[in-house]
């Protein structure tokens, strides 16, 4: 077993230095694994001068990228720098010349992953990206390898721990968005700027990966409705948790008819669900396939080791393909099936309402409900006077119908301001 596997890093960041530290740590079992040894030969970073406290040569480091992937004596590159450009191109580059990827970026694979997908599959080399998905947790290998002869039909996923650690607190702890994000952002948690968490950009780049591989079809990140949970506020919290739900951001992608429905919000969902046990930083995966039935895939969906073992784990699988000069199985888009608009999708939905605490005002709202065709199912009020609130679940009801209502609601007599709305999947998560 004298072969060695040259490894090319792009980033040596948090995931870069946690693939190092693995490869490192493991490099025995790892070495009998893969029929070789892996080594990392080459490492293209920003910066020349960091201290980055690694068991790696000083002169593996070059801030020439392009050096990295066209390099002799690289023969697998490591994708771990993020972002669309200049990543884009440089695996597109390894690609052409032979060279398989493995990448953790969710952001390239959600907006180009189709593509690359196709290129990767023409220079016959393999593409792999686990880490891109929940970091630690296996499902891209489970949703195109383990389930290729199931029909999935369903695919729910708390997959930021950010917002999942945000919305945590914010239940158990009773505080307000704002407070939380700040001792999020202090210890740490959070980033600085935070928008691509809290947005449901980070989700939804997720979701699009995961909503390709279960579906067959070409989804992309832009393909997927969003909303981020910057508006959950402590009385929402608080009217789901009497009402026996939490409040969790969900990615959800399913079939609806022959279209594919994938969307990302903050949602109401039943305490009896699986997921709402989910806590803190955790991400987890809800799958519902015909054959196989739920399944449930939980872990650590961020951090340099978890986010780590999964680069390493496709790092030994393309290098093993190396030697026996294979590749892995390939993605199918062969279903090519369109996206459902979100205002053909149906839901229960709860609405919050500020009022005048006044005769007649229940009833114009019953009333401007009833124009638009949304049923309601449960209603009451919170507080009195100034500071009355209407609270409403629906029934099921289109998302067209239910905007339309809500655009009614804002000039119906004694509503002072719609407060809150949002979708509640009661049904069919029963
Ligand atoms: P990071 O800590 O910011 O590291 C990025 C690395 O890439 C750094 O070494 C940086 O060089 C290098 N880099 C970035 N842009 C570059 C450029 N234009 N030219 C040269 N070098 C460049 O990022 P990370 O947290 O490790 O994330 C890496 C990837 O993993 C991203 O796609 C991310 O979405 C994904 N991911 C991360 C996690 C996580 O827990 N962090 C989890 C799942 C997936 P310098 O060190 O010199 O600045
Ligand atoms: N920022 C992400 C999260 C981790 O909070 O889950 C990387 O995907």
């Amino acid at each position: 077993m004298a072969k060695v596997i040259r490894v090319g890093l792009l980033g040596c960041g948090t995931v870069g230095g946690g693939v190092v530290r693995i490869l490192d740590r493991e490099a025995r079992d790892i070495a009998v694994r893969v029929g070789g040894q892996l080594l990392v030969t080459r490492v293209g970073v920003r910066d020349l001068a960091k201290d980055r406290q690694l068991p790696l040569p000083a002169d593996a480091f070059t801030d020439d990228l392009l050096s990295v992937v066209e390099a002799d004596d690289v023969d697998v590159i490591v994708e771990v720098m993020g972002g669309r450009d200049p990543a884009g191109g440089l695996i597109r580059r390894a690609l052409e010349l032979g060279k398989p990827v493995v990448t953790a970026n969710k952001e390239l694979v959600a907006h180009e992953g189709p593509e690359l997908y196709e290129l990767a599959e023409s220079s016959g080399v393999d593409l792999m990206y686990e880490a891109a998905v929940a970091g630690a947790i296996p499902i891209i290998r489970p949703l195109k390898q383990s389930l290729a002869g199931d029909r999935v039909r369903r695919v729910v996923g708390i997959l930021n721990g950010t917002t999942n650690y945000i919305l945590t607190k914010m239940t158990e702890e009773g505080a307000s968005y704002d407070a939380v994000l700040s001792e999020a952002q202090r210890l740490g948690y959070a980033e600085a700027d935070p928008t691509a968490d809290v947005g449901g950009h980070d989700a939804a780049s997720k979701t699009a990966i995961l909503a390709s591989l279960a579906f067959d079809s070409k989804v992309h990140a832009d393909d997927v409705f969003r909303e981020g949970i910057e508006n959950v506020t402590a009385t929402d919290i608080s009217v789901a948790d009497r009402l026996g739900y939490v409040i969790k951001l969900l990615g959800i992608a399913s079939e609806v008819d022959d279209q594919v429905a994938v969307r990302v919000h903050p949602t109401f969902l039943p305490k009896a669900h699986p997921l709402a046990a989910v806590r803190e930083s955790f991400n987890a995966i809800y799958v519902e396939a015909d054959a196989a039935g739920e399944l449930m895939f939980y872990g650590r969906g961020a951090g340099a080791l978890p986010t780590g073992s999964a680069v390493v784990g496709d790092l030994i699988d393309a290098a093993r393909n190396v030697q026996q000069t294979t590749r892995g199985p390939v993605e199918s888009v062969h279903r090519g099936r369109s996206i459902r608009p979100i205002q053909e999708l149906q839901t229960q939905y709860y609405v919050l309402l500020d009022v005048d605490d006044t005769a007649g005002v229940l009833a114009a709202v019953a009333t401007t409900f009833g124009k638009n065709d949304v049923s309601i199912a449960q209603v009451w009020q919170e507080g009195q006077g100034d500071r009355a609130q209407l609270v409403l679940i629906t029934h099921r009801a289109l998302e067209g119908a239910l905007r339309s209502c809500v655009r009614d609601l804002q000039g119906t007599e004694g509503v002072r301001n719609v407060a809150s709305v949002m979708r509640v999947e009661a049904e069919v998560f029963s």
